[in-house]
């Protein structure tokens, strides 16, 4: 969907998490949701059909116009299949979720991974709009999910959240559900991901790290505990850096009517 709304280019954008299915058009000259969002429980077991049932109904209750929209998933996402389900049901991996969307709304989707949707997301309309070079994403949430941008141009499924930290998987030792999981106070999960951080940094040396997911909304706790080279900011498009991230990508990735051939 690229619709003209007066100068409005609205698009439609569907976010995939453990406990809500939130979807929302979004106006992409802003980068800001247009209408409230409709979340829906996420249905549990949360198996492929289970969820794409519910995302069908988000799009309903929403009224979202036809077209394509965008659609995260907690998952490696290459041409429309999920790859890798490290904290959603093992059935999503090798699921065609373009296909079943397909299916189940007669829509087309462009399926994205949910750190890649809300970094980018950051990069062009938040935390990182006026940073050029490298910038690194991290999402904080049950896992850390990562996004890599290179003079705005996303490399896709980069899955920093599993780099080996201590001889652990990084985001099972700090993600926000390990600080959760470990009772840790704000000091010692801080030096945690200061440690997770220096270890990413030394391998990408980003010019700037975005840190979202819901901890970000407290950043005043934690933030200034950190002792890393590169400049880190919060995130700012919060709940919204998904769904903005999805429809944006859909949009620049359909083709529009009356385009002139390159
Ligand atoms: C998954 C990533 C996802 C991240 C955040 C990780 O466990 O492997 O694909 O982006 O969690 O949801």
């Amino acid at each position: 969907m690229a619709d003209a709304v007066g100068t409005q280019q609205l698009g439609f954008g569907v976010d995939v998490g453990g406990s809500g299915i939130k979807g929302a058009p979004v106006d992409l000259g802003r980068g800001a949701l247009a209408a409230e969002r409709v979340r829906i429980e996420t249905p549990q077991p949360a198996t492929p059909e289970a969820v794409v049932d519910t995302v069908a109904r988000v799009l309903e209750e929403s009224g979202a116009p036809e077209g394509p929209f965008g659609l995260t998933l907690p998952s490696v996402v290459t041409d429309g299949t999920a790859r890798t389900a490290a904290n959603i049901d093992p059935s999503w991996v090798g699921t065609d979720v373009r296909a079943l969307v397909r299916e189940r709304t007669g829509r087309e989707a462009l399926v994205v991974n949910d750190a890649d949707a809300a970094g980018l997301a950051e990069v062009r309309f938040g935390a990182a709009r006026d940073v050029r070079g490298t910038v690194l994403v991290l999402t904080l949430g049950t896992g850390i999910g990562s996004a890599l941008v290179r003079d705005g141009a996303l490399v896709p499924n980069t899955e920093l959240g599993h780099l080996e930290l201590d001889g652990h998987d990084a985001e099972t030792r700090a993600s926000d559900a390990a600080r959760k999981r470990d009772d840790l106070s704000w000091e010692a999960w801080t030096q945690r991901l200061t440690r997770y951080l220096r270890h990413v940094d030394a391998l990408l040396w980003p010019d700037l790290v975005v840190l979202g997911g819901g901890v970000s909304k407290k950043s005043e706790k934690w933030l200034h505990l950190l002792d890393v080279r590169p400049p880190v900011r919060p995130a700012e498009l919060l709940n919204d850096a998904g769904i903005v991230g999805a429809a944006l990508l859909a949009v620049e990735s359909t083709p529009r009517v009356g385009t002139p051939p390159a």
